[in-house]
Parts: structure tokens; C-alpha cells; sequence
């Protein structure tokens, strides 16, 4: 993948980085969403709403080791952020799963989020994890990106969830990667 000029420092986050940054990191969930973002949640969706959210679900997840939080940081503050969802059932130890990979509006097409992804995909090889998948909103952006990535679609689910406006269904892509080390 292309890399732009120096798009971001990427840190795995502690729970401590969370509560330390959960105002940046609230920021980013926010202005997604009302920019049309198809991360599970619909408008109206607050500063503290995506604060709950991270605090509430996020924080908890990472404490427990369900979760690694990934973070893109510019001038000591996070301005991109994906999750590696690592504890499956036990007849999946090989499998992880991408969750919610944010941009802040901002900062978006320097190459944050092909780095923030591949600091995931190092850690799902260095976890020995030989599959990954994710879904995402069919036929936006973020599809063709993962395609880009190496991402095959297995297949499409129309009508899965609302877009942010609350008003239309979009479907949805499920896609894999097999991780060649392990595969
Ligand atoms: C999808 C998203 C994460 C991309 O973040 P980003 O940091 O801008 O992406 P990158 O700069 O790393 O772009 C990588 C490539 O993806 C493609 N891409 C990303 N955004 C694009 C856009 N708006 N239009 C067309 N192609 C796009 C391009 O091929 C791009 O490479 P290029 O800039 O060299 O052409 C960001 O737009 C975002 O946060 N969207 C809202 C949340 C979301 O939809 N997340 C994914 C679902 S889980």
C-alpha cells in the first residue's frame, strides 16, 4: 500500500490512554457520525454519546484483553482509531476481527487509516491469528479500501442496518483476509 508523508504515529492504547485521551477520541466518533460514518450508530448521536460509548463498552473491552485499540496520533493526539476484536468463540482461536477503523474528518486521505490497519494486521500476525474478518457498509469507501488491502468479499447482506439519518437501510459486506504466515 502507498504510504503518504509520515501519516500518523500509530500506539497501542492502554486503559489509562483512554481515559487520558477519551475527549480526542470522543471527537472522532462524534464528527464521523454526522458525516454519514456507517459505525452502528444514528443521528442524533452526541459528544456524549461516543463518550459513553468508549467508556462504557471500549475501556471495559480493553481492560479485559477482548480488544486491542489502536490509535493514530498527530501532535500527541489521537486522529484515527480501529479495534482488533481477539477473543472468539473457542473453535475460532485462529480468527480475530476489525471493528470501527475512524478517521477524523479532518485528517482523512493522508494515509491514516492503510497504517492504522497495518499496525492491525502485525498484531493479528504476531497473535499467530491466520483469519481476519470485518463488515462494512456495501458499496461505500471503506469497501473498496479494504479491497485494496487484500480483503476478499464473501458475500453481501442487503438492507442490514440504517444509515446514520435513521430513515434508509444500506446493506452490508462481510470480507476476510487469510494471513499467508499462518494460513
Ligand atoms: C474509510 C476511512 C477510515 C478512510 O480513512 P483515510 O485515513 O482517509 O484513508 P487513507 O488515507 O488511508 O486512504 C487509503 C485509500 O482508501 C481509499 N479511500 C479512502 N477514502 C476515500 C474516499 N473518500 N474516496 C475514495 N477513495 C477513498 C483510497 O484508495 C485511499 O488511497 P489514496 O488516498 O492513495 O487514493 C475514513 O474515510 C473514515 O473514517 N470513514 C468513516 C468511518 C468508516 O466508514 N469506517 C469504515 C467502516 S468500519
Amino acid at each position: 500500500m502507498p504510504l503518504h508523508q509520515d501519516p500518523g504515529s500509530i500506539h497501542i492504547l492502554t486503559p489509562e490512554d483512554i481515559h487520558k485521551f477519551l475527549d480526542p477520541l470522543s471527537d472522532i466518533l462524534e464528527k464521523s457520525v454526522r458525516k454519514g460514518a456507517a459505525v452502528r450508530f444514528v443521528m442524533p448521536f452526541t459528544k456524549m454519546d461516543a463518550r459513553a460509548y468508549w467508556w462504557n463498552e471500549i475501556l471495559p473491552a480493553v481492560q479485559s484483553g477482548e480488544v486491542t485499540l489502536f490509535a493514530a496520533f498527530e501532535n500527541q493526539i489521537p486522529i484515527g482509531t480501529v479495534q482488533l476484536i481477539k477473543q472468539m468463540p473457542s473453535n475460532q482461536p485462529h480468527r480475530c476481527e476489525v471493528s470501527k477503523l475512524i478517521v477524523h474528518p479532518d485528517h482523512r486521505r493522508k494515509g491514516i487509516a492503510g497504517n492504522l490497519m497495518q499496525a492491525l494486521e502485525n498484531h493479528a500476525n504476531y497473535l499467530k491469528k491466520s483469519l481476519i474478518t470485518l463488515d462494512t457498509k456495501t458499496g461505500d469507501n471503506a469497501e473498496r479500501f479494504y479491497k485494496s488491502l487484500g480483503f476478499t468479499p464473501a458475500g453481501v447482506i442487503p438492507n442490514f442496518a440504517l444509515d446514520t439519518d435513521g430513515k434508509n437501510y444500506h446493506g452490508t459486506t462481510y470480507m476476510y483476509k487469510e494471513l499467508s504466515a499462518h494460513a
